[in-house]
This record gives C-alpha cells, sequence and structure tokens, in this order.
C-alpha cells in the first residue's frame, strides 16, 4: 500500500506510511490537535508496532508533563499539562472496561484525552465515539497506520 502526498487526518478513514519512529511521534503531535477532553483513542496492533510511540507524540502535542513510556506495569498512567491531561493505559492485561473504571484514576475520563493500547474490544464502550488507530509492521522498519473514527457499538 502506497500513500500518495499530504495524507487528510480529518478525513473519516486515513492511511498513512510511518517510515521511521520520528514519523509516528509525528503523526501523534498532529492527532493531538485534533483531540479533545473526553476523546477516546484506541491503539491496535503487534508487539513493537508503534503504540507507545504514537502514544507519546500525542502527549508531545497535549504539551503534557513527564515521559509518555510504556505503562505495562503500572497499568495506566495520568500526564497532565498545558492543554488538556492525557490517560495512557496499557490494556493487555486488562480484563475490561470494568477494570479500567477499577483503576480508579485521580482524573474523570471526560476531562482527559484517553489513549489505550491494547484496546480494541476492551475500552469502545467508554465514549460515544472514538478513533481506532491500527499499527502494521512492515518487513523494514516502517509502520503503515490506519485512522478510523467509530461510533461506540454496544
Ligand atoms: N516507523 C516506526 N514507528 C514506530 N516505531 C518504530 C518505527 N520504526 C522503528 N520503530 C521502533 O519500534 C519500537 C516500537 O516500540 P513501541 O513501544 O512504540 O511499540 P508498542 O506497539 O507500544 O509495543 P508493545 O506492544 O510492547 O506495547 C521502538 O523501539 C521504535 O523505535
Ligand atoms: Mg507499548
Amino acid at each position: 500500500m502506497t500513500t500518495a502526498g499530504p495524507v487528510d487526518l480529518d478525513a473519516d478513514d486515513w492511511t498513512i506510511e510511518l517510515p521511521t519512529v520520528a514519523d509516528t511521534e509525528r503523526l501523534g503531535a498532529a492527532l493531538a490537535e485534533r483531540l479533545e477532553a473526553g476523546d477516546l483513542v484506541v491503539l491496535s496492533g503487534p508487539l513493537g508496532a508503534g503504540k507507545t510511540a504514537l502514544a507519546r507524540g500525542i502527549g508531545a502535542g497535549l504539551q503534557v508533563d513527564g515521559p509518555v513510556t510504556s505503562p505495562t506495569f503500572v497499568i495506566a498512567r495520568v500526564h497532565r499539562g498545558q492543554r488538556v491531561p492525557l490517560v495512557h493505559v496499557d490494556a493487555y492485561r486488562l480484563g475490561g472496561v470494568e477494570d479500567l473504571d477499577a483503576l480508579d484514576l485521580d482524573t474523570d475520563l471526560a476531562d482527559a484525552v484517553v489513549v489505550v493500547e491494547w484496546g480494541e474490544g476492551l475500552v469502545e464502550r467508554l465514549a460515544d465515539q472514538h478513533l481506532l488507530v491500527r499499527l502494521e509492521r512492515r518487513d523494514d522498519e516502517s509502520r503503515i497506520a490506519n485512522g478510523r473514527w467509530r461510533e461506540r457499538t454496544a
């Protein structure tokens, strides 16, 4: 798959090539400009696909404090900053949406941008709609990201 020319991130469905990790971080920052409090971003893709790299870019775009690193061992972190807080969740070992509620995060999800790695099929119910970003690894270091806004289905 190839993408010719600039990609319209405001489209309902977009696909972008990410040759390097810096491109993935830039995509995150560009997405952050389009995100506001209450928005949910679900990141999907295999181990090492770049989910945390994308979350780091979103955090940079939101100008949040502290390094956005893999939350695997803490499950969730809240980053506050200049604009809206970022709640960064790793749902790898999370059973479902009830567990996320049980995390008793120090912030209301409606007041934050919530980014969930491995969240597909688990956390969609948290918001009326969500941005699903699927990351795919290719044979070289490059990645492909496909994003689409989706309505809550259940
Ligand atoms: N184009 C690219 N986009 C993103 N990451 C890349 C790219 N090229 C190389 N990498 C490297 O791949 C790794 C991606 O790691 P990252 O932690 O972001 O993945 P992840 O999907 O969060 O993994 P996990 O499933 O363990 O949470 C990093 O080491 C990064 O430097
Ligand atoms: Mg990760």
